[in-house]
Formats: C-alpha cells, sequence, structure tokens
C-alpha cells in the first residue's frame, strides 16, 4: 500500500494554485452522455476517481481521454447502458451515472454502490425522485433498474437537500417532457457547475445555488467547452496545512467565496486571512486558539467534508475544539489515527471535542477515508519527527500530486509507493 511519508515540523510558505474540484468535474462526466456529442474539460485534476470515471465512459462505449488538464469525451458511439459491479465499486459517486444514462438510453442497470468509510450510503432519495420523473424502478440481485418509457416533469421536493440526488436529478430531467421543478435541493457550488456546463450543452437550468432548482428540457449542442471550478476542499486542506505547520502561504487560482465557513473559523483560532478575487492568503499566528464550535450542515453551512482537515489544524489549539458531524453517519475514523500522533480527543456520538496539546509527534497512522486521510497528513506537517500515513488508495482518489504540492510549499512530504489495493470508494 502506498505510504506517505512526512518529516514534520516545518513551516510552510509560499503560493499554488489549486486544482479543479473532484465533486465537479465527476458529475460533469457523467454529464457528457446526455444529449451525446463532444466535451472539452479543462482545469481537470489528475484523480484515481477521475480515472475510474473515464474507464466507466469508454465501458459504455464512448471515446474518453484526459491529456494534461483535459478531458475530451466523444459520446456519440455509446453502446452499453449498464455499469458492472467492479466499476461501480470504484467509485461511490458512480451512482449519478444512472440519471445521466436513463436521459440518454430511457435504460439504465447497475450495481448499488452500497456503504463506505462514510457509513451508510443510502440512494433511495434518488430513487424516489426518478421514480416521481415516471422511472419504472426494480432492484434485483444486487442492481437497479430503471426505464423510463419517457420521463416526465414534476415538482419534487427532496427530504434531504442530497448533492448526489439533486444531481441525478438534474441529469435526468434534462430528457423529461415538461418542466422539473426540484425544492430542497442541494446548494452546493458544484450543483452551479453543473447547471453552467449543462446550459451550454443546451438545456434550460435555472436556480442552481439556491433551494428550488427550474429544468425546462434540452435542445442537445454536439460540441461543448467547459472549465472545470476550482476545488474548495482542496483549497480548505492547504489552508489547513498552512495552520498546522505554521507558515505564510497563498493559493490561487480558487474562489475564496466558496470557503466562508472555514475562513471564518481560522480567523477565531488567530489566523490572519487576506482575500483577493481568485486568491486566498493565510499567515498562521504563533499560537492558536481554538475556534467556535464547528457544526457541519448542507451548503452553504460549515462542509462536511473539511471536518477532519480543521480537526488536524486544530490539534494544538489552546482550549477545546468542538465538532458537531450531522451529515454522515461515520465521520471520525480519522480520530483514533490522530490519537496516536498524540491529540487528545474525545468522541461522543456526532460531537468530537479536541483539547489542545502543546505538541504532536509522529507516528504510524492509516487512513480510513479520503478526507480523513488528508487529515492525517495534515496533522503530520505539525508533529516532531516522521509520520507514515499508511494509505489504500484514498487520498489520490481527491488530491492531484498532494506531495508534490505541499513540498513545494516547504514541507517534506514522500508518496512511496506501494500497490494499489481496491477500497470502495466513499
Ligand atoms: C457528495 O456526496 C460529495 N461527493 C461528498 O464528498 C460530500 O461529502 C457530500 O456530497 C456532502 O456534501 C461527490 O460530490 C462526488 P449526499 P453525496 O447525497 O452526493 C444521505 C468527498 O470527500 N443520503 O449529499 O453522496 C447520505 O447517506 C466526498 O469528496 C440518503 O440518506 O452526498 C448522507 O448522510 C465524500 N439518501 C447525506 O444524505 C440518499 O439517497 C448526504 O449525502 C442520498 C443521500
Amino acid at each position: 500500500m502506498p505510504v506517505w511519508r512526512i518529516n514534520g515540523g516545518r513551516h510552510l510558505c509560499g503560493r499554488i494554485d489549486v486544482q479543479g474540484a473532484k465533486n465537479a468535474v465527476l458529475p460533469i462526466m457523467a454529464a457528457s452522455l446526455v444529449g451525446g456529442g463532444t466535451t472539452h474539460l479543462d482545469n481537470c485534476p489528475h484523480l484515481l476517481d477521475v480515472d475510474a470515471s473515464v474507464e466507466i465512459l469508454r465501458y459504455l462505449g464512448c471515446r474518453a481521454v484526459q491529456e494534461g488538464d483535459t478531458i475530451v469525451i466523444d459520446s456519440t458511439g455509446m453502446n452499453r447502458n449498464h455499469i458492472p459491479h467492479g466499476l461501480m465499486m470504484k467509485m461511490r459517486s458512480s451512482v449519478m451515472y444512472m440519471g445521466a444514462i436513463l436521459a440518454r438510453c430511457g435504460e439504465v442497470r447497475l450495481s448499488t454502490p452500497g456503504g463506505c468509510e462514510l457509513g451508510s450510503r443510502p440512494i433511495d432519495l434518488h430513487l424516489k425522485a426518478l421514480r416521481a420523473l415516471g422511472a419504472e424502478i426494480t432492484e434485483e440481485g444486487g442492481e437497479v433498474i430503471c426505464r423510463a418509457e419517457k420521463l416526465r416533469g414534476t415538482h419534487i421536493n427532496l427530504d434531504f437537500p442530497s448533492v448526489g440526488a439533486t444531481e441525478n436529478l438534474m441529469l435526468a430531467a434534462c430528457a423529461a417532457e415538461g418542466e422539473t421543478v426540484i425544492t430542497n435541493a442541494a446548494r452546493e457550488p458544484e450543483i452551479s457547475d453543473l447547471q453552467c456546463f449543462l446550459n451550454r450543452k443546451g438545456a434550460d437550468i435555472h436556480g442552481a445555488g439556491t433551494p428550488e432548482i427550474s429544468i425546462n428540457g434540452f435542445s442537445p449542442i454536439s460540441c461543448v467547452e467547459h472549465s472545470v471550478m476550482p476545488d474548495r476542499i482542496a483549497a480548505a486542506t492547504y489552508l489547513c496545512a498552512a495552520v498546522s505547520a505554521g507558515g505564510d502561504v497563498m493559493l490561487g487560482q480558487m474562489n475564496p467565496a466558496h470557503l466562508e465557513t472555514i475562513c471564518t473559523c481560522l480567523k477565531e483560532m488567530g489566523c490572519s486571512i487576506v482575500t483577493g478575487r481568485e486568491s486566498i492568503r493565510i499567515r498562521s499566528p504563533e499560537r492558536l486558539r481554538a475556534p467556535r464550535p464547528m457544526i457541519t450542515k448542507p451548503y452553504p453551512g460549515f462542509p462536511t467534508d473539511a471536518q477532519a482537515l480543521l480537526m488536524a489544524a486544530c490539534l494544538k489549539a489552546e482550549g477545546t475544539s468542538v465538532f458537531v458531524e450531522n451529515i454522515f453517519d461515520s465521520r471520525y475514523r480519522h480520530v483514533d489515527e490522530m490519537r496516536r500522533l498524540g491529540a487528545d480527543i474525545r468522541v461522543e456520538g456526532r460531537v468530537a471535542m479536541v483539547t489542545g496539546t502543546a505538541a504532536l509527534h509522529g507516528a504510524p497512522v492509516t487512513a480510513c477515508d479520503l478526507r480523513g486521510g488528508a487529515a492525517l497528513v495534515v496533522a503530520g506537517l505539525g508533529a516532531a519527527g516522521e509520520t507514515d500515513v499508511i494509505d489504500c488508495g484514498h487520498i489520490g482518489r481527491g488530491y492531484d500530486d498532494l506531495a508534490g504540492t505541499l513540498t513545494r510549499l516547504g514541507a517534506e512530504v514522500t508518496l512511496i509507493p506501494g500497490e494499489q489495493c481496491m477500497c470502495i470508494a466513499s
């Protein structure tokens, strides 16, 4: 298994540009199927999840290739409407191919993505929404089969503002007759990026970023170009790294507006933060103090994906930092591993309390999921001595050259490759 070897205690300094967003490029790659034609995507990160998505597109009969930061997809030759279990298991977010294939073919078969490191990951909201559009859905032998002679626009209120369910619904509704209105929709910026892409492809979608999204049909445009938005969670990762290790770091090619809740916490910890139009500069104080409680919520609340990352930054903050994880059932698996570095953390159900310690020491630790693994690298930067983060392919799913990027900022991080093991992606 690959090992991220960190020699901690070195301050970070310098400027890096933030990668394109994993959680934007993945739904947009699925959306390239809707209406056929070719898609040119720029600012695409090099990630294991993107590789898995390219594999799925090729399996479906499309031409798909990533050259540098550009992905070119030609879905004209699509000749399959199902995704086998092995491909589905590589990437949890492949569930959003359901809406895209249903819109393109009128029928889709794929295996249920199942649980993952973050706890149970049901897709009931996805299925309920697609049924509301007129899809007939059966589940047999671990597979979901959706068929729709005709999808009809309707009003759908999501019981929870699920990101994936909102995206699947937007994709399927492109092929529906009449208007579809989604209320209690997820408001994450990645949903707005998907709306922008689909409208460039000939859709008529409005309201992304608000709780109400309307989709009014689709007149396919054969060739579309789009530049993927910056990755706000990767940006949060580098901000937290600068706090954990100490230093003065500038992030470029990003959108500061997407990190307001995180920057508020970091300022409460005593950090100096200066934002530009597409940049954030962070300087960490000599002594960190605990911020107000971080309660994870759907966007624009505090993002669950940044919970472990901010916890890593709080391990040496004076006082007690309180976290409440409301989105996933099991998103504190990094806590035991942080304790191995000397952290003082107590977990009671959804609440984690971190009492700041004067110092952390290096130790071998194990990444249990994507953001928890990245948080262990962040914590290792602030620990004296050597920390080995034993990975199972998690971190590479969501970070483009994390080791190289941190090294350019002055960290001592080496990725020691090992054979990739296949873990179910979160
Ligand atoms: C997306 O996952 C992101 N992944 C996740 O990022 C992110 O943590 C999550 O949204 C929340 O922001 C991608 O965009 C690829 P949800 P998704 O549907 O769509 C429950 C990362 O680290 N739920 O909003 O799966 C679900 O169990 C990843 O980059 C149902 O109960 O998230 C969870 O508790 C991790 N039924 C909550 O809703 C459903 O049908 C939020 O899930 C669907 C979801």
